[in-house]
């Protein structure tokens, strides 16, 4: 496969708000992220993702954007970015935008402009359509919306419905009208222009709808969805904004596209004349302790989610390449998940261990290299999030309720991986020198990154050897990846081979001893143990007896 800087990559995550304060307001923003630079570098990062940092009233905290060419004003202004910007490029560290191109804001002046009439030139940037029924007072369709209650909202001036798969306040662009798309690539312009290295494109897969908007198959929420994810015309409107504008810039591209599945991501990623992103965002290695959504929790299954890595690798290997994560800021944190929070630094450092040594550009979340994680909220004012408001109205109506709903959002919502990023053991965490905007995790105290940078055994020194090692030695970059014990439900093992270097990982996820043989044809003792969460890699014959939440490395020359 062709070699390239954003396969070699490392990508740090920030979602602006709760990163850090730099001005006492209680709310993130560019001063302090500019303060934290050296310890993004530090970490091993060549690159950023922000989290959008654009105007936004926040109703999805970024994710509604009524000004693409301007900084939310809490977190600063454009030249406070252009700052951000040039230092992070003085200290080699890319930086990629989020792009939402699928809805905007109603805040929008587009919006507000085709609310008017629909005369009214910007009215066909979005998705109208008359009511039904005797008196059009029921919505077009029966789609509903993920965030918040259905999909169609009626505007009286008007006279029609537009749509919204997400809140109310997030209009679907109409992404068959070609000025729409203009506006796209004048956006992506304006931001490569001014540096910028990339885009992160937000809900890429649901920008074409079926044409006539047919029913959607029943389901209690995001009903319809079949028929816009991987519309009819999403290749045709992502490959004109590849020719016209990103194949001109020397710039990286990660789409996301929920329930992706291999055959929809190789449309799009296959390296070639027809590639249109450089990679994309999986999920289905994110359901091993879940059914379709982190709300319903189902025991974890090392089983599942090893056949997800297995089955992306077979997809793309040769032909594409993919990336790795564990979290972001729509998912609880995963040494809840996948790890143990008795074992929370060994569980930590394996997880990362097996999730960053296979194949792909690699993308950390803010406060996951500490190990973070979940927050436990006592009551219902104190979340914030719209998804947790609407899923409250769901399983209300399923008879969940009160404390038992609680339970279930501190387990599954993702305000989980939004509370304030823990820089110190002082007032407000470091984070900040007033009340955070939001609950700040009382642990803490005990985790936090000063405490980290003054153990060695951190989480955090262990991801800045782990990724220093894999900057280093190719064949954790471009080596093959072959799995072992594939039926264990409790290992995890695999090697990568490049040109006749192997690496062997072997990590357990319980903290049960598991005894473990390597497998034919590889000799331990000839191997070098070049990482490790635990200090002694004592042998037994050709193998050894796992401690809790193992990990070990082998590597072979
Ligand atoms: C993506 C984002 C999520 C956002 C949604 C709507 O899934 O990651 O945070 O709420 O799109 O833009
Ligand atoms: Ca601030």
């Amino acid at each position: 496969m062709k070699k390239s800087w954003y396969k070699e990559m490392v990508v740090y995550q920030i979602w602006p708000r709760s990163f850090c304060d730099g001005n006492g307001d209680g709310i993130g923003d560019l001063k302090g992220i500019l303060s934290k630079l050296d310890y993004v570098k530090s970490l091993g990062a060549d690159a950023i993702w922000f989290s959008p940092l654009f105007v936004s009233p926040q109703r999805d905290y970024g994710y509604d954007i009524a000004d693409y060419r301007d900084i939310q004003p809490e977190y600063g202004t454009l030249d406070d970015f252009k700052e951000v910007l040039e230092e992070c490029h003085k200290r080699d560290i890319k930086v990629i935008m989020d792009l939402v191109i699928n809805h905007t804001s109603t805040d929008h002046h587009w919006f507000k402009e085709a609310c008017k009439s629909v005369d009214n030139p910007y009215h066909d940037y979005y998705i109208w359509r008359k009511g039904k029924g005797k008196n059009g007072k029921k919505p077009p369709n029966n789609w509903l919306s993920t965030f918040e209650g259905g999909a169609w909202e009626y505007v009286e001036a008007v006279d029609e419905y537009y749509l919204h798969v997400f809140t109310k306040g997030q209009p679907d662009l109409n992404m068959d009208n070609p000025k729409v798309r203009q506006e796209v690539k004048d956006i992506m312009k304006f931001w490569l222009d001014m540096g910028v290295d990339g885009f992160r494109e937000d809900v890429i897969t649901y920008i074409s709808k079926k044409e006539g908007l047919p029913n959607g198959f029943p389901i209690p929420v995001a009903c319809g969805m079949e028929h816009y994810n991987g519309g009819p015309h999403l290749y045709e409107y992502l490959k004109e904004f590849h020719d016209d504008v990103l194949s001109k810039y020397d710039c990286f591209t990660v789409g996301e596209g929920p329930l992706l599945t291999t055959e929809r991501a190789l449309k799009f990623v296959t390296e070639g004349d027809g590639q249109v992103l450089k990679t994309m965002f999986s999920f289905d290695h994110l359901e091993a302790d879940c059914f379709m959504t982190d709300w319903i929790k189902t025991p974890f299954n090392l089983k599942k989610m090893k056949k997800c890595y297995q089955k992306w690798y077979d997809a793309m290997n040769g032909k594409a390449w993919h990336t790795l994560y564990l979290e972001n800021h729509d998912h609880p944190r995963i040494v809840d998940r996948y790890g143990s929070l008795k074992y929370r630094v060994e569980s930590a450092k394996m997880l990362a261990t097996m999730c960053y040594l296979q194949k792909g550009t690699v993308f950390i979340y803010q406060g996951q290299e500490i190990g973070m994680t979940n927050i436990e909220l006592k009551s219902i004012d104190e979340f914030k999030d719209m998804i947790t408001f609407n899923n409250q109205i769901m399983f209300n109506k399923l008879g969940i309720k009160g404390e038992k709903f609680i339970k279930l959002a501190n387990a599954g919502s993702r305000e989980n991986s939004r509370t304030p990023v823990q820089w110190n053991d002082g007032p407000y965490a470091g984070f900040s020198t007033a009340e955070p905007w939001f609950t700040l995790n009382p642990n803490y105290k005990e985790i936090n990154v000063a405490a980290a940078e003054a153990d060695e055994d951190s989480i955090l020194h262990y991801y800045r050897k782990l990724l220093k090692f894999r900057k280093e030695n190719e064949v954790a970059i471009y080596g093959d990846f072959k799995q072992y014990n594939k039926n264990s439900k409790q290992l995890f093992v695999y090697e990568r081979n490049l040109d006749g270097v192997k690496l062997l990982v072997v990590s357990s996820f319980t903290e049960d001893s598991v005894s473990f043989k390597a497998p034919d044809g590889i000799d331990l003792s000839k191997g070098e143990l070049v990482l490790s969460n635990y200090n002694d890699g004592e042998l037994s014959g050709n193998g050894f007896t796992t401690k809790p939440y193992e990990t070990r490395v082998y590597l072979f020359k």
